[in-house]
């Protein structure tokens, strides 16, 4: 198995938190997906008897619930599963948590698979049975692993025919590509071993020869808190968006300086002294 820490845990599990929180971020996401998936799930059900979802990355599943809920009230007659890869086991635990709580969830099988996406392939190649999927999503989560176009192929190849790949990526225009592609030496030290946009995704999809939709959603987030020194909502947004334990106590002054720089001055706008980073996304839609 491999040697990578298990997803999210500790003070950057308390930091993805927050930043769902401040961010709303779930709430764009629903947004794409009551805009775009009534139509796809029309088309990838055609003549089907049965439609699998796989989940990648899928955290508290907040979102897989959300895209199972629309798949079952479109499609009440026909029987639906979910299989989710996700490494951290405290995500895995709200997941599971969640369903129990979500009636319209308890009548879909569930197979938790809770690893790395690295280590769900190692598994499905050494057994040999690929189950194969209708709708496979990752969503934030391809940045934790090492081979962007090999673990997007992988999955690629578990579709059926008619069938879509969702991808959710930090756009190549938003401040997450300035700040990680500007400081890669310093920053891609850990989780991250180098950091892509959905900007770098497209490239791989198109030498891949695979064909997508792209549907870019511009947004920004409230980063005026990172620069008062000592406010802890501000150190924990910094930590999560640099992945330091502590940004102070971590980084030297002169590259707290520098980020704080770049964060202000190229990857943000101010409005009414509020402190705006580009935190836009692109949703990928592949096709089979
Ligand atoms: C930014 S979160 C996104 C979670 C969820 N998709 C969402 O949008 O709320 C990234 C997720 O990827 C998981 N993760 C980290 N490394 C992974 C890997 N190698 N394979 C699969 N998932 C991974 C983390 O544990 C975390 O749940």
């Amino acid at each position: 198995m491999s040697e990578k820490p298990p997803g999210y845990e500790g003070r950057n599990l308390l930091g993805f938190q927050f930043y769902l929180k401040h961010s709303e971020e779930h709430k764009v996401i629903q947004g794409f997906v009551d805009r775009v998936l009534p139509g796809e799930i029309n088309r990838i059900a055609q003549r089907k008897s049965q439609v699998d979802i796989l989940g990648v990355g899928s955290g508290g599943g907040e979102i897989d619930a959300y895209i199972l809920s629309i798949m079952k009230s479109k499609l009440p007659a026909t029987p639906l599963s979910a299989d989710i890869v996700e490494p951290s086991i405290e995500l895995s635990d709200h997941f599971k948590a969640l369903v129990r709580r979500t009636p319209s969830l308890q009548k879909i099988p569930f197979s938790w698979h809770t690893m790395t996406c690295e280590d769900y392939e190692k598994q499905v190649k050494e057994k040999g049975n690929m189950k194969r999927f209708d709708f496979i999503h990752m969503i934030q989560m391809l940045y934790y692993v090492n081979d962007y176009p090999r673990t997007i192929q992988f999955f690629h190849s578990l579709l059926k025919d008619n069938s879509k790949l969702l991808i959710v990526h930090e756009a190549e225009t938003s401040g997450w590509d300035t700040l990680w592609k500007t400081y890669r030496d310093e920053l891609c030290t850990k989780t991250i071993s180098d950091y892509k946009s959905a900007g770098d995704i497209k490239v791989h999809l198109d030498q891949l020869g695979l064909k997508y939709d792209e549907h870019l959603i511009p947004r920004t987030l409230d980063i005026t808190a990172c620069f008062t020194k000592g406010d802890d909502m501000g150190e924990l947004l910094l930590d999560f968006m640099t992945e330091q334990d502590h940004f102070y106590q971590s980084l030297t002054p002169e590259l707290q300086a520098g980020i704080l720089d770049l964060l202000r001055n190229r990857c943000s706008t101010e409005i009414d002294g509020r402190i705006l980073f580009d935190n836009s996304l692109t949703c990928l839609l592949v096709h089979s």
